[in-house]
């Protein structure tokens, strides 16, 4: 049988405070099985505020927490998978039951407000966006708030951009869809 061994240097200790760390301020939760994960993410993160490895980087933390690294820390560590219209099934139910009802609930006031928590790079919310333009024209009228947030600031700067490249665009996104919505610059849209 072929196998994969995986080494890591982290001390329980360290992995410890980590695991606690990422789990006090994001709650997600961290097993020992992914002690190489912490390793390897964290390595860039100990590389640009000058520590020689992640060890030295949690020694640091742990003497003297400081809210710009350790946020750097809970943003690496993060799991920011994401695709336009990703599982389908949420944006069927918004389709077709969720908008339809409070059209009708909020018809007197017109106003909607839709929050894609956790939005990563921002595809869920520009899929929302789209799905309201495609399905609910009478929405031009209303008061229409889109609102995303990521815990990373580096998703949400990329949100921000709404730029995606030729992979991104190729995951979930109907052509028709790409070319309505979206300008081509080179091997962006
Ligand atoms: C797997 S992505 C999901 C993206 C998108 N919602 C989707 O389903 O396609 C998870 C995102 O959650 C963010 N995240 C993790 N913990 C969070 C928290 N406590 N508050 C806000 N965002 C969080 C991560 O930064 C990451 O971008």
């Amino acid at each position: 049988m072929n196998s994969v061994a995986t080494t890591t240097s982290l001390r329980s200790t360290d992995f410890d405070f980590v695991s606690s760390l990422i789990r006090s301020q994001s709650a997600i939760i961290l097993n020992r099985d992914k002690e190489y994960l912490v390793e390897s993410r964290l390595m860039p993160v100990a590389r640009a505020h000058g520590f020689e490895s992640v060890t030295h980087l949690i020694c640091h933390l742990r003497a003297k927490p400081q809210k710009h690294i350790t946020d750097k820390v809970v943003d690496a560590m993060t799991v920011n998978q994401t695709s336009f219209y990703r599982d389908q099934s949420p944006f069927d139910a918004l389709r077709l039951h969720l908008i339809p009802e409070l059209l009708r609930t909020k018809a007197n006031d017109k106003t909607l407000s839709i929050w894609s928590d956790a939005c990563s790079s921002g595809q869920e919310i520009y899929s929302i966006a789209m799905l309201l333009m495609e399905n609910f024209p009478q929405l031009k009228t209303w008061k229409l708030r889109l609102l995303a947030t990521d815990l990373s600031d580096q998703m949400l700067a990329r949100a921000r951009r709404g730029c995606f490249n030729s992979t991104e665009v190729s995951r979930g996104l109907p052509k028709d869809l790409l070319t309505k919505y979206f300008k081509q610059q080179g091997d962006v849209w």
